[in-house]
């Protein structure tokens, strides 16, 4: 009876970003970042997988009721829909907003947030910027 369920939620979410580094120069910049480097920046529409795991409720058969699972990471999604990632968040001041970097502050965020109900865990996260790449950020460890 120790079997381990999941359950994933697919979000959407549309946003742009620029990849530069300024302790870098210019031609550094683009020999590493080509195109991404383009000064007014680039959009993307991301695709956001979020599977959490903890207990069946024997009275619900649910993990985790979807409409507070929704509300939970659409408030933090807002904070990236539609916005310059560089500048209109606070999370890419020091760091370049690559899909990386932005699945691994998502799944902060969502973790956080999830703390609030108990038993409940973000189990992985993962992160398309298009349909043929994406990130994947696990829980590390048990
Ligand atoms: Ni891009």
């Amino acid at each position: 009876m120790a079997q381990k369920v999941t359950i994933s939620k697919i979000f959407r979410f549309s946003a742009s970003h620029r990849y530069w580094r300024k302790d870098w120069s210019t031609e550094k910049n683009e020999q590493e970042f080509g195109l991404c480097t383009s000064p007014y920046g680039h959009g993307h529409n991301y695709e956001l997988h979020v599977t959490v795991t903890g207990p069946v409720h024997p009275l619900t058969g649910m993990i985790i009721n979807l409409t507070q699972l929704k509300q939970v990471v659409n408030e933090i999604i807002l904070q990236f829909d539609h916005k310059f990632l560089n500048l209109d968040t606070p999370y890419f001041e020091d760091k370049i907003p690559t899909t990386e970097n932005i699945a691994l502050v998502l799944f902060e965020l969502v973790e956080d947030k999830l703390a609030a109900f108990s038993g409940l865990r973000l189990e992985h996260i993962r992160l398309y910027e298009r349909d043929d790449l994406y990130a994947d950020v696990r829980r590390e460890g048990k």
